[in-house]
Order: C-alpha cells, then sequence, then structure tokens
C-alpha cells in the first residue's frame, strides 16, 4: 500500500535520510520512531510528495508519487508536525470546509461529528480556531483530513499536546480506521505512545533506518524481552548491537 524504496535526501551534502527503504501493509499501523533529528520528518515529506527526494521513490498503491504525483496524492492524508488549519475558520467551519473541497458527500459530516464528540471538541467546535491549544488544533487538523477517506494517512509527531485522554482516543479512532482498511504512518520520539499504538516500528537514527520490525521480532533479533524503551536504548546503542538491520 506504501513504499519507501531507497529515499535519500541530501542538505548541504549532508544526508539527512541515508537510503531508507519499508513497505506498508494495508490496514497496517506503522511506528515511525527515532531521536529528534533522526530524519523521521524529511521522510515523511518525501512521502507526501512535498519533498523531492534526491534519490528513491514513493509508492502509494499502484501509483509512483515521482510518474504520477496527483494519483499518489489523492490517496493521502497527511498531519504535519505543526499543522496548518485556518485560525479564522471555527472547527466546525472547517471541517466542512475540507469535506466541500474534495467534494465529498454529506455522510463524512456525520462522521466528522463523530470524532468532535470522541475528541471532546464539540463544545469548542463552533469557536474559532485561532483560540484552540495545539492539542485541539492537532484533532481538528486530522478530523479535516479524513473527510476525504485518505487510503494512506501519514501523522508527524500527532501525539505532542495530547493528554492521556486524547492519545488513548487517537489510538481507538486510529485502530477503527486500520480495521477499514487504511494504512497508518506516526511518527514519535515517544516510545511508550508507540508501543501502545504499533503494529510494527521502524527506528530511525541519523538519516539510517536501523531496526524494523514487530516488538517479537525485535526480540528476537536482539535476544531480549526488553520493552520498546529498553530495546530502543540497545539499538540506538552500538556498543549493544547484536547485528545490523
Ligand atoms: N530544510 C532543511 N535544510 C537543511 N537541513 C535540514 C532541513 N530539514 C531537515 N534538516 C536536517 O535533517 C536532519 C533530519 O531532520 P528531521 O527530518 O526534521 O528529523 P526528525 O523529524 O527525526 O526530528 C536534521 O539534521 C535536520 O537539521
Ligand atoms: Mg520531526
Amino acid at each position: 500500500m506504501l513504499v519507501a524504496q531507497s529515499l535519500v535526501k541530501t542538505f548541504n551534502g549532508t544526508h539527512a535520510v541515508d537510503h531508507v527503504s519499508f513497505t506498508l501493509k494495508e490496514g497496517e499501523l506503522f511506528g515511525f520512531l527515532g531521536p529528534n533529528g533522526a530524519g523521521k520528518t524529511t521522510t515523511i515529506r518525501m512521502l507526501t510528495g512535498l519533498l523531492t527526494p534526491t534519490s528513491g521513490e514513493v509508492w502509494i498503491g499502484p501509483h509512483s508519487m515521482q510518474k504520477s504525483p496527483k494519483e499518489a496524492k489523492r490517496r493521502l492524508g497527511y498531519l504535519p508536525d505543526k499543522p496548518l488549519v485556518y485560525e479564522k475558520l471555527t472547527g466546525r467551519e472547517y471541517i466542512r470546509f475540507m469535506a466541500e473541497l474534495y467534494d465529498m458527500p454529506d455522510d463524512v459530516l456525520e462522521q466528522a461529528e463523530r470524532h468532535l464528540e470522541e475528541f471532546e471538541l464539540k463544545d469548542a467546535a463552533d469557536q474559532m480556531i485561532s483560540g484552540y491549544s495545539h492539542g485541539m488544533k492537532q484533532k481538528i487538523a486530522l478530523i479535516g483530513q479524513l473527510t476525504h477517506r485518505p487510503e494512506v494517512l501519514l501523522l508527524d509527531e500527532p501525539t505532542v499536546g495530547l493528554d492521556p485522554k486524547g492519545a488513548r482516543t487517537l489510538r481507538d479512532i486510529l485502530r477503527g480506521l486500520c480495521s477499514q482498511g487504511v494504512t497508518i504512518l506516526i511518527s514519535t520520539h515517544l516510545l511508550p505512545i508507540a508501543e501502545m499504538l504499533c503494529d510494527r516500528v521502524g527506528i530511525m537514527e541519523k538519516g539510517h533506518l536501523i531496526a524494523l520490525g514487530t516488538l517479537a521480532e525485535l526480540q528476537a533479533e536482539y535476544s531480549t524481552s526488553a520493552g520498546l524503551e529498553d530495546l530502543f536504548l540497545q539499538v540506538t546503542d552500538p556498543g549493544q548491537r547484536g547485528g545490523e538491520a
């Protein structure tokens, strides 16, 4: 459903992303992990088509982002790390605007109303977005992205600014989408979030994808029963590395 094929991005001769490859299956919830500066956002921006790779290719289903960007992008939803929302609209106006932009049927708005309720945004839905907290802006931006029913959803650090309850709601909503076949990539530097959310994880460090698999697979690979947090430290510490991923 989504293929990152040997993606490279260099900025001024430095490799921000260095030959990163992975394939996400339909309905998968994939955690894209790594410390700040590891190259997560740069990779995600290449997946969205906003940033042109130095080399490599992105596939959304059968569509190459490089060769048929319109077809590829139509299937994507993207929540940037700093969500862009129209501050002068109310939350409800924004959602209606997004739905109309993509010429979606009205039942999309009913679904959006349910998400507003789940995210406890109903009371704020008729207030201007400029007064929203960062977490509220993320929630409304996500609901807006869902109005065009993307097949692939890319979320860059969506849990920053969410309280634990908001994070649980996010998980439930994402799980629901996955069960409908939506493929989701979510980047985070917060490992407990990834452990709670994801089927499979990829760990980035200094532009390289250094580990890829389910928690059980990574535990087997590194001969440990450690949780993701300890495993992460082990994987990112070359002194203890059991094998190259
Ligand atoms: N537009 C840019 N110009 C130059 N360097 C950049 C640019 N964007 C990102 N970088 C660098 O690329 C590296 C990876 O950054 P980023 O993808 O934002 O990491 P992450 O999202 O994992 O925190 C960092 O060293 C960052 O400084
Ligand atoms: Mg980032």
